[in-house]
């Protein structure tokens, strides 16, 4: 591996669980001997946090897609350079709940933002530095806002089923056009058989990254 560091993000809609398997997968890489860092998106640092609470707040509901692109790759510019970048210089494993992918499926493929105008703003924000493996939990938007009680749903969460349903679309789209790096999981099994299904998937490069750290 010529890139320092491993870099894995977990993706899908809300409720799929993302949170959880993060903890699960963080404590097995541990076991391994490696340091994990573990992130958030929108959030994870003092700036971020700030602009979490502006996005998800259902007060701003008419945010034009535009703002929405810039402050989500805002909240992203500040955590890689605080935390994402130098955790993987440092060599550890990163673990980010959400990333750059949620923009694409978000506000690109779903809010009808260009595509490549919110690649190009947000390959800037992580001075290009993609995920090495990113884990798609797939669920029906509807059964994951199910999952949230409906009175304490964000702006997100607040938006039409349609929506959830085109940002599931973009989601699996993306998992065919970037089949090396992205890996559907089917969120609805039993959490302890998702959890042993990234398990396996990414254990091997780990696995070499405990070697290449151990010379
Ligand atoms: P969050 O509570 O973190 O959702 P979840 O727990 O499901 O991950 O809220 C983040 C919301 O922001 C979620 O609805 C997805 C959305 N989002 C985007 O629209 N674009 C992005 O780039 C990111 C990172 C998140």
């Amino acid at each position: 591996m010529n890139r320092r560091g491993y870099f894995i993000s977990l993706e899908g809609p809300d409720g799929a669980g993302k949170t959880t398997q993060q903890e699960i997968l963080a404590q097995a890489v541990r076991s391994l001997g490696l340091t994990v860092t573990c992130t958030r998106e929108p959030g994870g640092t003092a700036l971020g946090d700030a602009v979490r609470t502006i996005l998800l707040n259902p007060a701003y509901r008419n945010m034009t897609i535009l703002s929405e692109v810039f402050l989500y790759a805002a909240a992203r510019a500040q955590g890689y350079r605080e935390i994402i970048g130098p955790a993987l210089q440092r060599g550890e494993v990163v673990i980010s709940d959400r990333y750059l992918d949620s923009s694409l499926a978000y506000q690109a493929y779903a809010g009808g933002a260009d595509e490549n105008f919110v690649l190009g703003v947000n390959l800037k924000a992580i001075e290009q530095r993609l995920p090495d493996r990113t884990f798609l939990l797939d669920l029906p938007p509807q059964d994951g806002l199910a999952r949230r009680a409906a009175c304490h749903r964000d702006r997100m969460e607040l938006k039409p089923l349609e929506f959830h349903r085109r940002v599931r679309e973009g989601f699996l789209l993306l998992a065919t056009r970037f089949p090396e790096r992205i890996t559907v999981v089917d969120a609805a099994l039993p959490e302890d058989e998702v959890a042993d299904f990234i398990w396996r998937q990414c254990r091997p490069d780990l696995q070499s990254l405990t070697d290449s750290t151990s010379l």
